[in-house]
């Protein structure tokens, strides 16, 4: 296997195929952990992973807190609350602290874009960016393809349905680049409102904006559902959320429109009722709970390639 040279995974853009497939076959590898009696191996022991989350988290937290202890790390949580930004402390010079106490990993989530790459420019930890702003949220992308490989074989030439708010969601925008790279054919569909004018330079790569989440969805093999982002509105988008479901919510009826083996997923936390039903999110074709369970398998490899695992 080549190895995989980064010291920080700042997002899926910057990514070659190669690189993916090299974490999602680590990954593979690391499933088996979780599924033992005595969920851990020594292989980080001596080892230091800062999770440090300046905006609400469930999943990506706590995998990536079970994933460094799983593999015998150090972790450590940082409440920004708690932490002292709360008297006034800069994010760089908090970095620049954190540094001093010479932790091997630092996962970071924040509202703006752009704050895991300062980051990575100041720290000599590696930087995992675990969201920033509407900008990407890679082991969410790469959580979501461990998923489709997993569940599909295979994720050239299949056809993905990226539904919802794609204007203020990290999670498409990761999807996007790496779907495209690992030659599915994805198609984002949404109220106009919600659709970024800069995807359309990503057309000629594989994307299609399609007019209506039904023609989205028409023979879809994959069918990934996004949650409506209200925290980053500051202006109306759509009507209502009523209306908004019933045009762009995923509907067993619309399902329908996909292939019959279609699998859906959606990255957490839903808005039940609103972007998808209740009878879909916990319906045969849903695989939400499966890719939680991939996002520990990924959180692992990402932390093991980052701190030089594969010594
Ligand atoms: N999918 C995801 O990022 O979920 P959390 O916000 O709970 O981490």
């Amino acid at each position: 296997m080549d190895k995989f040279k980064r010291k920080d995974l700042l997002g899926i853009k910057d990514l070659s195929a190669e690189e993916i497939k090299i974490i999602l076959q680590v990954a593979e590898t690391f499933r088996e952990v979780s599924r033992r009696d005595v969920k851990k191996v020594p292989t980080l022991r001596g080892k230091t992973v800062i999770n440090l989350f300046f905006e609400p988290s469930t999943r990506t937290r706590t995998s990536f807190e079970l994933a460094a202890k799983r593999l015998s790390a150090d972790a450590v949580n940082i409440s920004t609350s708690t932490s002292s930004l709360a008297k006034g402390e800069t994010i760089l010079d908090m970095a620049k602290n954190l540094d001093a106490m010479a932790p091997h990993v630092i996962v970071v989530r924040h509202s703006s874009a752009g704050v895991p790459h300062q980051l990575a420019k100041a720290s000599r930890a590696s930087i995992v960016n675990a969201g920033d702003g509407s900008n990407e949220h890679p082991t969410q992308a790469l959580l979501d393809a461990m998923t489709i490989y997993e569940h599909k074989g295979r994720i050239e030439g299949l056809r993905v349905a990226i539904l919802g708010d794609i204007l203020h969601s990290r999670v498409a925008r990761s999807n996007v680049y790496l779907l495209t790279k690992l030659g599915a054919e994805v198609c984002v569909a949404g109220p106009n409102t919600l659709i970024p004018q800069d995807f359309q330079h990503l057309v000629e790569n594989g994307l299609t904006i399609c007019p209506s989440i039904e023609s989205a969805i028409q023979d879809a093999d994959v069918v990934m559902v996004l949650r409506i982002q209200k925290e980053r509105m500051n202006e109306a988008f759509f009507p209502t959320m009523r209306e908004y479901s019933i045009h762009y919510g995923l509907t067993k009826e619309r399902l329908k429109l996909a292939k019959p083996d279609a699998i859906v997923l959606h990255p957490g936390p839903m808005n039940r009722g609103v972007e998808i039903a209740s009878d879909v999110a916990d319906g045969s074709s849903s695989l939400i709970l499966n890719q939680v369970e991939y996002g520990l398998a990924v959180r692992m490899a990402v932390l093991y390639l980052l701190t030089g695992g594969e010594d």
